[in-house]
């Protein structure tokens, strides 16, 4: 296998196709894998590198519109979009001519043409003296290859690929747009780079086939064999999610923690954040850069694909424009296992200093409905599950009569320095957030909205649970008479407790909660916003 990118590579290439071999080939979209069109024998070792099923098929290469016509019967309608968007990534499917073997087009009556706009596409046709075919170049139901590494990865000196032309990386990053002009009105089959929106502008009555945006009936013949193969997929079991950036990283980060399993997120730049620290998270680019996106997703798939995750997690966008050969390509990887985040009930994280006053907040909002998840509870409940491991770090003395941790005596030794505290929530979090996941993915699915509260909430990382964050605040002095009026303390310890309490939070909304007016104020103010989500 011979990988170069000069013009000798490229004539080395021309000579192997005319000998009937097979190369590997930049255009603007993606890699192609490509042969003599004419030649049924050089196309049938495609079929056997890519490991592509043989009723899928191919698309054949052109370098000038003068070579449409030697394989297909074009139309005044192909002829309208070539002026327009020739050469480009757009592929247009047409009667075709006895030319063209059938093992290319899989027996069926019709061909797919694309002249694509890349220098070396081009030069690589017209030195061939033929018409290539040629699929994306990666083994079939990986994700396209936008790169000559991706090549690498797929293909080993035994798949008989002769010359691999290296063009750098692709421009669109994604397959070109393909419209089928054989029946009235004409379809797009797969859509691309050129959008929807601009074919409609030459093609008013253009459609958009049903399999581009929904899992393909089984029932019903295709429109396209490749609409129907799985396809980009990695390894790992993928998940699309949609909706906003808060909740769809709430039902990940819940799903993550409930599963314990190994998992990658692909999200949008700015989202990164989000997500538990255990994830691996690499974003693909803006929200609303659709072109950016495409280029990169491919990349990203085969970048988490050699991670050897359990589970990789997809943000999905919406559907126009480029955006929609994104959406089209992503609920493919996703085998159309997709969840819309927007649409699952609302989890609420109430977290602030001691004596703030979340536990009332709370109790307002279960009479609204909420299901009241209360981390102080649960750690009190799952206290004792780390018993070993807080006594290995605390010694036996904390330990009770009854062979139970006594929470006082435990406190006292874990509350004294930092360090102590840190040993004790390391501990102490995971059993906690073991038993919020588990309630939360309960309430989920009976769809009842849930409020998180306590005060390990942002340390425990719940907070990444919740859809909205609220932080609940009153001064340091009310803070103090609350405590020790509430807990029995006097003011030394008070003081201690909250002197502990430094950090600072980035919450959705704070709370304000000094006296039962400012309480009523900042609840209806807290429902306000709550009704909006
Ligand atoms: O951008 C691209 O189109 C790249 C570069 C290399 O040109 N090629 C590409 O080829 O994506 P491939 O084989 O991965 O996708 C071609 C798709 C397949 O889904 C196939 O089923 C469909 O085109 N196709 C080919 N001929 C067809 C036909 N006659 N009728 C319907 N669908 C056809
Ligand atoms: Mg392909």
């Amino acid at each position: 296998m011979i990988v170069g990118s000069d013009l000798s590579t490229v004539k080395k290439a021309s000579e192997a196709i005319r000998n009937g071999e097979i190369v590997v080939f930049p255009t603007e979209t993606v890699y192609g894998l490509g042969a003599n069109a004419f030649d049924p024998e050089a196309v049938k070792k495609i079929f056997t590198a890519k490991g592509r099923p043989a009723d899928n098929p191919l698309i054949v290469h052109i370098s000038d519109i003068k070579m449409l016509a030697d394989v297909c019967c074009p139309n005044e309608k192909a002829y309208a979009l070539a002026k327009k968007f020739w050469p480009g990534p757009l592929t247009m499917i047409l009667p075709k001519k006895a030319s063209v073997p059938d093992i290319v087009t899989a027996g069926l009556d019709s061909v797919a043409v694309r002249f694509p706009s890349h220098k070396t596409a081009k030069k690589l046709i017209s030195l061939s003296g033929c018409p290539i075919a040629a699929p994306s170049a990666n083994k079939s139901g990986k994700p396209s290859p936008t790169m000559v590494s991706h090549i690498l990865e797929d293909y080993s000196e035994d798949d008989g690929i002769s010359v691999v032309i290296d063009g750098g990386q692709c421009k669109c990053g994604l397959e070109s747009t393909i419209i089928s002009l054989v029946n009235e009105p004409a379809v797009v089959l797969r859509p691309g780079f050129v959008t929807v929106e601009q074919i409609r502008k030459i093609i008013p009555d253009v459609t958009v086939a049903d399999a581009v945006k929904n899992k393909p009936d089984e029932n019903q013949k295709p429109l396209s064999p490749g609409l129907v193969h799985r396809h980009y997929a990695p390894r790992a079991f993928t998940v699309g999610v949609l909706g906003s950036s808060e909740k769809a990283a709430a039902y990940i980060n819940k799903e993550i923690m409930l599963s314990g399993k190994k998992s990658g997120v692909m999200c949008f730049d700015g989202e990164e954040g989000l997500f538990l620290s255990e994830a691996t998270v690499l974003r693909y680019g803006q929200k609303d850069d659709s072109k950016k996106k495409a280029g990169s997703l491919f990349k990203i798939l085969r970048e988490l694909d050699r991670l050897d995750l359990d589970v990789i997690y997809v943000r999905l966008s919406d559907e126009k424009g480029v955006d929609l050969a994104v959406y089209n390509r992503l609920i493919r990887t996703c085998g159309f296992n997709t969840v819309d985040a927007d649409k699952l009930p609302c989890v609420v994280g109430i977290t602030g200093k001691s004596g703030s006053g979340k536990t009332l907040i709370s109790e307002r909002l279960e009479k609204e409905g909420f299901c009241h998840i209360d981390t102080d509870a649960i750690s009190r409940k799952t206290l004792d599950y780390g018993k070993d491991e807080l006594c290995k770090v605390f010694g036996d003395d904390i330990v009770g009569e009854d062979g139970r941790i006594d929470r006082k005596k435990l406190a006292s030794v874990a509350f004294t320095s930092e360090n102590n505290r840190r040993a004790l929530s390391e501990i102490t979090h995971k059993y906690i957030m073991r038993e919020v996941v588990s309630v939360l993915d309960k309430n989920e699915k009976n769809g009842v909205k849930s409020i998180i509260d306590g005060a390990v909430l942002v340390e425990a990382q719940a907070d990444k649970l919740c859809m909205l964050l609220v932080e609940v605040k009153a001064d340091y002095e009310v803070r103090k008479d609350r405590i020790i009026r509430r807990d029995g303390i006097d003011e030394e310890n008070a003081i201690k407790r909250l002197n502990i309490q430094t950090y600072e939070i980035d919450s959705d909304y704070v709370f304000r909660n000094n006296d039962m007016k400012e309480f009523e104020k900042s609840f209806s103010e807290l429902l306000q916003i709550l009704k909006g989500e």
